[in-house]
This record gives C-alpha cells, structure tokens and sequence, in this order.
C-alpha cells in the first residue's frame, strides 16, 4: 500500500503585510552622468522620464540594501520576525554566484534557521517573487514570506555607455506576505519569451571573462528599443489578462505601479489599457531611475506615504525585463 502522505495545512488567502524600503543616499543629478556620455539632461528627461536617480556608495552591497529593506519591511508590518518561513531576494547584481544574498540577509536580520533563496527573473523579480510567496503561504509551506527586490546595477553598467549608463540605478524596496481572511493578491499572470533572451544580457559571461581576461568585465548591454517595443506591445495585454484574472476592471484601481522601466512605457501603457485619469500611476523613475527589481516596492511605498495611494486600496502591478519575463498581478496595498 502506498504511504499516506499528510497535506500541508493551508489557508484560503494571502496579503500584502507591510512595505520597507532603502533608497542609497547619494543623488545623482542627469548632469554628473552626462560627463560620462555624450547626452544631456533634456535628453535624458524627455526620453525616459528621469531626473535623478541613487547610487549606493562603493562600500554599499547588495545584501546591505536589502537588509536595510527587509528590516523596514519587518517593521512596518508589525509582525513576530520569528513567523518569517522564508526569505527570497529577487536580484541580478548580487555578485556572488554562491552562497545566495537570501541566506546572507536572514542571518542579519536575525531570523534563524528560515529558507532563504535568490530569485533570478530581471526586472519582474518582485512580481515573480509575491507570485510564489503567494502559493508558498496558501499552501502552508510559509507563514509569511520576506520579498525583497534589490539592485545594484552600478556594480554592472558601463558608466561610459550612452544606451544605459542613464537609466539604472541602486535600491531596495521589500514586502511581507502572510496569511488573510480576504482575497488580497490576485492570480498571477506571468511569461517569458527566451528567444529574445539577446534584448538584455551581460556583454560576455564571467567563465569568458576568466578565460579571456582582458579590460572587458561583463557589463549589462541593452537593445532599448527592442525592449521598448516588446513593453508596450505586450505588456498593456498582461495587464489586461490580469486585471481579467482578478476580476478588477481599470477604473476600479486606486493604483497602477508597473516596473519602472521609462516613463515613456508607462505613459504608452496607460494609453493601451485605456487606464482613467483618476487612476493615480507610479512615476517613481523620475527621482529614482531604473532600479530593476526594486523599482515596483520603491514605487509602492512611494505612493502610500505621499498619500497618493490608499493603503488597502487596489493596485495592479507589473514587471517585465531580461529574460524576457513579466509578471503581473492585482493586490490589495498594505
Ligand atoms: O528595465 C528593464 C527593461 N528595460 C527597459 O524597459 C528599457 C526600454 N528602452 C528604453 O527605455 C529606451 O529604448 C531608452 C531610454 C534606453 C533609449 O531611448 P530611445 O528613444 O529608444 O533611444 P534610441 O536608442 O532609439 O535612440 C534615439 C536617438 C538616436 O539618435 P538618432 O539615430 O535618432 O540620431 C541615438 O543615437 O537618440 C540617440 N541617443 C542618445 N542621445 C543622447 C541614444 N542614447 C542617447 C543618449 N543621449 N544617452
């Protein structure tokens, strides 16, 4: 007779707790990164939206950030530490291939013995992140679930590169997920499309850079526009597949927070959905740059302490980036 395996013990729902974030210090004006490229700061804000951005200082890791993150995160909801299951770091800049930055975090944190792990997936890494800390509570396997979407990208962009040197930038922004009585993330719409896997990558991997050597340390390399026209084209109809999913028509939403990847997607984005003026959006990137996992809880929390979104309001989120991947869902705001 086959052994009767006992099921997880699990919960209907699962919610967004708390947001914390780290915004590095040191701001960094168009006109610092123009004596890198041949651009200008009208350039610049015309064609993406930035004005400034953060760079964390050299001494500044990636695990710092989203240590700094996490701990506001932990704080802000107000839960025991000790009920955190797990810890996931959605990033591409750790520069460690091992151990993972999860692992590293909840130790300062001071959670013991919690499941850590890294999470690859660009700039949809915190959407795919509340993705699976969605599934993980529901199904028992975590009380509740740090997310942290973390970047330092400065470590990885070729200040000298006029294609991207002007759009990413550092951060960490964090959530807790737990438990809830109420439907409060909805279904996640999510994909990938490897073969334009070209679109965002490293200009060589770090085995050629070990073997070739040489003054070429791989960097992050754009083709902007291809990416521009794979975002407005299909990430409007994610959002719609999402807003379908969860059942929330656009002019129901107190928020739209998409990746902040260029005001000009977010602009075309809104445009597509046919998303109302009364609709407040995230438009977090002209102070903060692209910070690629980050920029979604950066934009969150943004938006709840400026007052211009509602806490328990409904939000629709999006992420989309290298890979290419994207994820989007509709949730509750903490
Ligand atoms: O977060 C992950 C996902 N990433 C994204 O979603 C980024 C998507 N892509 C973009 O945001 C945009 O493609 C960029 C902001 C990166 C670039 O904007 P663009 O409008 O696509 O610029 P472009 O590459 O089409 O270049 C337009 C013109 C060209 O000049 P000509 O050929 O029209 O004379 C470029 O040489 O702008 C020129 N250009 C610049 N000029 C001043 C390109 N980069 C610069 C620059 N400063 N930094």
């Amino acid at each position: 007779m086959t052994a009767a395996i006992r099921p997880t013990v699990a919960t209907p729902y699962a919610r967004i707790v708390g947001v914390g974030t780290y915004r590095p210090e040191r701001v960094v004006t168009n006109a610092e990164i123009c004596e890198q490229i041949d651009s200008s700061d009208e350039w610049i804000r015309e064609r993406s939206g930035i004005i400034e951005r953060r760079f964390a200082a050299a001494d500044e890791s990636v695990v710092d950030l989203a240590v700094a993150a996490g701990g506001s995160a932990i704080a802000k909801s107000g839960i025991d530490p000790a009920l955190i299951d797990m810890v996931m770091v959605a990033t591409v800049t750790h520069p460690y291939q091992t151990p993972s930055a999860a692992a590293e975090v909840a130790d300062r944190l001071g959670l013991v013995d919690t499941a850590a792990t890294d999470l690859s997936a660009a700039c949809a890494g915190f959407c795919y992140g509340l993705g699976l800390a969605d599934g993980l509570v529901r199904a028992g396997n975590a009380r509740y679930v740090l997310v942290v979407g973390v970047e330092k990208l400065t470590d990885w962009v070729d200040p000298t590169d006029r294609s991207s040197a002007f759009i990413f930038a550092d951060g960490a922004g964090a959530v807790i997920v737990g438990p809830s009585d109420v439907p409060a993330l909805g279904p996640v719409v999510w994909g990938s499309d490897g073969s334009q896997k070209d679109a965002i990558t490293m200009t060589q991997s770090l085995v050629d850079y070990k073997v070739n050597g040489g003054e070429s340390f791989p960097v992050l390399q754009m083709q902007g526009q291809q990416v521009f026209r794979w975002a407005v084209g299909e990430m409007s109809k994610a959002c719609q597949r999402a807003l379908d999913a969860a059942g929330v028509r656009a002019e129901d939403l107190d928020a739209f927070i998409p990746h902040q990847a260029n005001m000009r997607i977010t602009d075309a984005m809104i445009r597509a959905l046919k998303l109302p003026e009364h609709v407040p959006v995230a438009r977090d990137i002209a102070y903060t740059g692209n910070t690629s996992a980050a920029s979604i809880p950066l934009a969150m929390e943004r938006m709840l302490d400026s007052g211009e979104a509602p806490h328990g309001g409904t939000a629709l989120l999006i992420g989309f980036g290298a890979g290419l991947v994207y994820a989007a869902q509709v949730v509750t705001l903490p």
